[in-house]
């Protein structure tokens, strides 16, 4: 009897320890949000979740209004889907919302590097200095000539010129793009090396391709991995993956390469300053190469896909292509100079910047989360109030609660490329929901500490290719009337959203 009292008191205490931990006290406090635990105990309503994230969340919100506490795997995530209220959300001090925090783990869980506290911080500076202003026109440029090298390098040689090639759009643009990008940052073959310029831009070629094919690989493992959902087969290749890719992009090959950016050779100094081992620093090359390379081309592909769906728009932009490459006295020739498109020339584009807006969004679907590090009080813009709990998390959607909004953007699934624009071709950005001015109200890059530092970049590299595709090739879809594919909704959180499948399109020089 002695001892049994100890032994049943113990066991007691940890059923009830585990039945805390899977949230099965947890109860809606006055002035909390509605709390929605679904019946699993600890993993709440996290299958449907991963799902269909849109799906769940429309569920969510008709059941529960605009702000509902969620369980999701251990989490308890409050989700705030009222656009006129986001700035409580962006705006709320680091000492309360954290993204530092949430971004480590998960970097570490999907990339294997982990990072230090202060990180954020020279991130936000070194992609300040490198990828807006002076630094953007330097990766601009370096931008044209990669894509230069992958999309044009046939156009002086004897090949037939007039033939069409066929093939899958968004294979295309997503290869073109990552190729382009992935030189642009990280560097090219030295010609002192290859032997000649030629030889060099051959091995640009060759590598990038072979690198890209393997980035579809971990691509497609990716959502998952992110969950921690892989099969041990899939855990495997998602493992052989990211070895190949912290050695492909290690510090020693990077080294030896001409015209690396200045972005990636300081965030690599940066550390190695810091004393970081440099088999870390080889893991952070990889993060750096996911966060830059995974979202343009599958952008890319829409907005190409959009035009060649909608004539009228198609027609609008091509006009202006043409113009901008009149005005910069270059003009697309056989075997003439090759176009040379600057930095200033794309600041004249204002309705390709419309189209590439309304593409990002209709098909950008970040997931914004924050960890609550203190209790705290949500302010809404409607006057309403509600309690958080430090510990939880905090997230918006901004596809469902802003993108699609009909109040905002009317007849919110259909393409409009001039839906950014004013009469005077200015950007258009008053938009209005209730009657009342909506400030976030598209938001594909995410808002605020964790607002993508890549975006000046990323709007240029896209405009870039798809200029370039319009001013030297005719573009068609093999059958103009097959449907718009449906977007992959196994991917919703991810940033730029992918098709369920491929579509058939062909080009050719259009002189
Ligand atoms: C269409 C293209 C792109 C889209 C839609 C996009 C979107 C986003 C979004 C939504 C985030 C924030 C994620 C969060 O809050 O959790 C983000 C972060 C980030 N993006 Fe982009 N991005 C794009 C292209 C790029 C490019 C080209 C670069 C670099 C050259 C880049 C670099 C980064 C980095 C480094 C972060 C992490 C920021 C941090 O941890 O604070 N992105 N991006």
């Amino acid at each position: 009897m002695g001892l049994l009292l100890p032994i049943l008191l113990g066991f007691l205490a940890s059923l009830i320890g585990g039945l805390y931990l899977l949230g099965v006290f947890r109860q809606r406090q006055p002035g909390e949000p509605p709390l929605d635990k679904g019946l699993i105990p600890w993993l709440g309503h996290v299958l449907e979740f991963r799902r269909n994230t849109l799906k769940f969340l429309d569920r969510m919100k008709q059941k529960h209004g605009d702000v509902f506490t969620v369980q999701l795997g251990g989490f308890y995530i409050t989700f705030l889907q009222d656009p006129l209220s986001f700035g409580a959300f962006i705006k709320e001090s680091r000492e309360k919302l954290d993204f530092g925090k949430f971004a480590k783990h998960l970097v570490h869980r999907v990339f294997g590097y982990l990072a230090e506290e202060s990180e954020l911080h020279s991130l936000q500076m070194l992609s300040n200095k490198h990828l807006k202003g002076d630094g953007l026109k330097v990766m601009t440029q370096a931008m044209m000539g990669n894509l230069q090298n992958l999309m044009l390098h046939s156009t002086g040689s004897d090949e037939d010129q007039s033939a069409w090639i066929e093939t899958g759009l968004f294979m295309y643009s997503y290869n073109i793009l990552f190729r382009a990008g992935y030189l642009s940052l990280y560097g090219n073959a030295p010609p002192k090396f290859e032997g000649s310029e030629d030889k060099a831009k051959k091995k640009d070629r060759d590598e990038s391709e072979a690198l890209f094919k393997e980035f579809r690989k971990y691509d497609q493992l990716f959502p998952n991995l992110a969950y921690g959902v892989l099969s041990p087969r899939e855990r495997s290749e998602a493992q052989r993956l990211m070895e190949l890719f912290w050695n492909s992009l290690s510090v020693q090959k990077m080294k030896i390469k001409d015209n690396i950016s200045g972005w990636v050779w300081d965030m690599q100094q940066v550390r190695e300053e810091k004393g970081m081992d440099e088999s870390m620093i080889n893991k952070f090359m990889f993060v750096l190469l996911w966060a830059s390379q995974g979202n343009t081309g599958p952008a890319a592909f829409w907005l190409l896909l959009f035009l060649m769906k909608n004539p009228e728009a198609m027609r609008a932009v091509k006009e202006e292509v043409d113009r901008v490459l009149k005005e910069s006295g270059q003009k697309v020739q056989r075997g003439g100079p090759l176009v040379d498109l600057t930095h200033e020339m794309l600041l004249k584009t204002p309705i390709l910047d419309s189209a590439l807006e309304e593409t990002l969004r209709l098909t950008a679907a970040p997931l914004l989360t924050r960890a609550v590090l203190q209790d705290l009080t949500l302010k809404m813009a409607d006057g309403r109030e509600y309690i958080i709990r430090k510990g939880d998390r905090m997230a918006m959607f901004p596809y469902s609660a802003v993108h699609i909004d009909p109040d905002i953007h009317p007849d919110p699934h259909s393409f409009k490329y001039d839906r950014f624009l004013n009469p005077d071709m200015s950007k258009k950005t008053d938009f209005y929901k209730e009657g009342k001015k909506v400030k976030y109200y598209n938001m594909p890059w995410g808002a605020g500490v964790s607002m993508c530092p890549g975006r000046f970049f990323a709007t240029n590299e896209m405009k870039q290719f798809v200029f370039l595709k319009l001013a030297y090739f005719e573009i068609e879809l093999k059958n103009p009337d097959e449907k718009i594919p449906e977007i992959d909704f196994r991917r919703w959180g991810f940033g730029s959203m992918q098709p369920d499948r491929d579509i058939d399109f062909r080009y050719r020089f259009r002189f």
